[in-house]
């Protein structure tokens, strides 16, 4: 496959997402110190996969990504405030993010939990920014609803609180796969399927692509802790051996490493066999998929 085009593609709409996520918090008319903490952990950088799916999927369908900006800043506001409390000392207690220090660390815990809160509510005022001339009143209340879900108890909160139930037990392995489908991969298939909704897809690409983002989401999460036991701190940026600590269930606890590898391998190769079924132009998904397979970082 020819390399780089996810590159380019990259530099080009992460720059805008940057600049827009800071525009929509400073336009705020609160209090600054909130504004400054949102500001901190949405800047502290981060690979923004998230939003670079929902553009690759709207580039797949031939539309400009440009106009799913207003959803890909709301998705990575949620995810955001999920790593700020997930920081917490009552959650993973740990002390650097994105190669900072983390958001309770600079801001105190009040701050924190408040910045998460914004971040969350204000995401659903964002979406609605999206073009009434791009999506239609139906497809954004669709957006909306898909959105609340997969962040919610049914999504990646009820995946978090598996997580911190699943700490000192060892668990089937169903068990850990609800907790990564739930906190990790639930948020990164909506970033799929809004860009699928948008382009008002039809229900059987939808389904593929859902299958495909369900497989990878499973895949990233499986990968972040294989990075938490072998990664580098310098490249993650955040701590290794945290989930040790907290004595996490995680793949290859369960598994060992080299099982924890097969099954990613395994979720790689499922996540392309439904990607391959859309007959897109799914190039860039594609490389994306490449990249959570090996990323380091
Ligand atoms: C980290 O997510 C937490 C998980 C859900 C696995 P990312 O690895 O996408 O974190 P950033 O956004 O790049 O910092
Ligand atoms: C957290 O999973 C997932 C969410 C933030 C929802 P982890 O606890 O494994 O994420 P990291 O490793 O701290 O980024
Ligand atoms: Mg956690
Ligand atoms: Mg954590
Ligand atoms: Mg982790």
């Amino acid at each position: 496959m020819e390399t780089g085009i996810l590159e380019t593609f990259s530099k080009q709409y992460q720059q805008q997402l940057i600049r827009e996520l800071r525009a929509l918090v400073e336009k705020l008319d609160a209090p600054s110190v909130i504004k400054d903490s949102m500001i901190y952990s949405l800047e502290a950088g981060g690979k923004r996969i998230r939003p670079l799916l929902l553009f690759a999927t709207l580039d797949a369908f031939g539309i400009d990504p440009n106009k799913g900006l207003p959803a890909a800043c709301a998705i990575e506001m949620i995810h955001t405030y999920s790593l700020i409390h997930d920081d917490l000392p009552s959650m993973d207690n740990d002390d650097l993010r994105r190669g900072k220090p983390t958001n309770h660390k600079v801001f105190g815990e009040a701050i924190a939990i408040l910045a998460g809160d914004a971040l969350l509510t204000y995401s659903f005022e964002v979406i609605n920014l999206l073009s009434d001339h791009f999506v239609s009143p139906s497809a954004k209340i669709n957006l909306v609803i898909e959105m609340a879900k997969a962040a919610g108890a049914e999504g990646m909160v009820g995946g978090q609180v598996a997580d911190m139930e699943g700490e000192n037990k060892v668990l089937s392995l169903d068990e850990l796969e609800y907790i990564h489908i739930h906190k990790t991969g639930k948020l990164l298939k909506f970033s799929v399927v809004a860009g699928a909704i948008m382009a008002e897809a039809n229900p059987r690409i939808l389904q593929d692509l859902s299958a495909f983002a369900h497989h990878l989401g499973l895949a990233f999460q499986i990968q972040d802790d294989i990075l938490d036991l072998v990664g580098n701190q310098q490249k993650i940026g955040k701590p290794v051996g945290s989930d040790t600590v907290n004595q996490k269930s995680t793949y290859p606890q369960l598994l060992s490493l080299e099982g924890a590898r097969a099954a990613l391998q395994n979720q790689i190769k499922l996540s392309k066999e439904y990607l391959k079924k859309t007959d897109l132009n799914t190039a860039l998904l594609y490389e994306i998929t490449d990249l959570v397979a090996s990323r380091d970082h």
